[in-house]
């Protein structure tokens, strides 16, 4: 019995140096990854829709308005991947195409939010964003480039409930394995993410949808300021 609580005891000393280990070495990892505590944050929105400029564009420049509402230290761009070459993952194909230069704006430090938005192509995520989220494993090797900044996932479908949801889910799990810290839309809406209706390519009769877009982008700015410790 003696025997057994002394190895126990020296288990769980063990077992905490290798946990405060493991810690240091993750915050050593992430240094200089992060927004500056205090200072200014930028919000980005990733459009994943190949159409430039078309509904989930539209939709993610609504989220962006709600975040930049959320205080004057907040700033905004919108990224669209529409035009640029984001080839296939192939592990044996040499080349990422255009991908560094997007990647290269996600991890920059001031970053503290990331809004992934893609059309719903038959009850997922579009074969450009897949692309995309693949090619993000360069990013998990880097340290975890994208580790504790904060994320939000917008789907606009042709249909009311096309699959929204579950498209929303698809890509949470790609950016759950990235360490990043997700977020649904803001009460009062409050669910997964911001779920959209494109009517003739028309985003602005959908109430419901526009409403858990500028919830979506309101709380990913809220939480992100609030990790930072920005005002705001
Ligand atoms: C290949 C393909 C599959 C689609 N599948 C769905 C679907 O399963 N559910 C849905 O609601 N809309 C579906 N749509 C419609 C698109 O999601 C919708 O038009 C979306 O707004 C397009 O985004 P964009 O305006 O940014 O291009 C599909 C469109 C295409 C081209």
């Amino acid at each position: 019995m003696r025997e057994d609580l002394t190895r126990r005891g020296f288990l769980g000393v063990a077992g905490a140096a290798v946990v405060a280990g493991v810690t240091s070495e993750v915050a050593a990892a992430t240094e200089g990854k992060e927004a500056p505590k205090g200072g200014p944050i930028k919000i980005i929105g990733l459009s994943c829709s190949p159409r430039p400029g078309k509904t989930t564009a539209a939709a993610l420049k609504v989220c962006l308005d709600a975040a930049k509402t959320a205080g004057p230290n907040v700033e905004t761009e919108l990224v669209e991947l529409a035009g640029l070459n984001i080839p296939v993952f192939d592990p044996a194909a040499p080349g990422s195409g255009d991908f560094d230069q997007v990647a290269a704006k996600l991890t920059d430090p001031k970053v503290a939010g990331i809004i992934v938005g893609t059309p719903v192509y038959f009850g997922s995520m579009s074969s450009l964003c897949k692309a995309f989220l693949d090619r993000c494993i360069a990013l998990r090797k880097d340290n975890f480039a994208l580790a504790n900044k904060v994320a939000g996932v917008v789907a606009v479908g042709g249909m009311r409930n096309g699959g929204q949801e579950l498209t929303i889910q698809t890509v949470q799990a790609a950016l759950l394995a990235q360490e990043m810290i997700l977020v649904g839309d803001g009460r009062p809406t409050a669910h997964r993410g911001a779920t959209l209706w494109n009517q003739n390519d028309d985003i602005s009769k959908d109430e419901l949808g526009l409403a858990t877009a500028r919830n979506l982008g309101r709380r990913v700015a809220e939480v992100a300021a609030r990790l930072v410790g920005t005002t705001g």
